[in-house]
């Protein structure tokens, strides 16, 4: 199956997975297994903004290897497409100022913010081992799905 075929297949699974289920962390717990399973990155989860008062994302529903737990606004890929509130695909980790290396094994990241009435509220944060993984179709079907978030 190629990459657009793969994501056609899951978002109506994602879909129906997520659909009448009100629980967040539920959510994003089986959204990142399906897309881990379905893919095999080497990292699939969340971050989220929590209301702690202070401006840090803090580990949420994963799968793969753990990870820091949390990201600071602004800092890492993580931190920076909070701030941009968009999503930022990075070719090559190694390049990217700032990047948060929570495995040396990943090269290619990216990461797709969960908009709540015009805020921030979680980023998917994908990570690869191969470099130049992610491009216009990986943001396009993962926009799509976290808005079953
Ligand atoms: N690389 C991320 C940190 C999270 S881990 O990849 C799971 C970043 O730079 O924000």
């Amino acid at each position: 199956m190629t990459k657009t075929e793969t994501y056609q297949t899951l978002l109506p699974q994602i879909e129906a997975l997520t659909a009448g289920e009100t629980d967040i962390i539920a959510k994003m717990a089986n959204v990142a297994a399906a897309l881990h399973e379905a893919f095999g990155f080497w990292w699939t989860g969340f971050y989220r903004v929590t209301n702690e008062g202070k401006s840090e994302l803090v580990l949420g529903p994963f799968q793969g290897p753990i990870a820091c737990t949390r990201i600071p606004y602004g800092k890492g890929v993580c931190g920076t497409a909070w701030q941009r509130q968009e999503t930022i695909i990075v070719p090559n980790v190694h390049e990217f100022a700032g990047h948060i290396a929570c495995s040396s094994a990943s090269n290619s990241e990216i990461v797709v913010p969960i908009m709540r009435d015009g805020h921030v509220i979680a980023v998917l944060d994908i990570d690869s081992t191969d470099f130049n993984t992610f491009d216009a179709t990986d943001k396009a079907y993962l926009e799509q799905i976290v808005k079953c978030i």
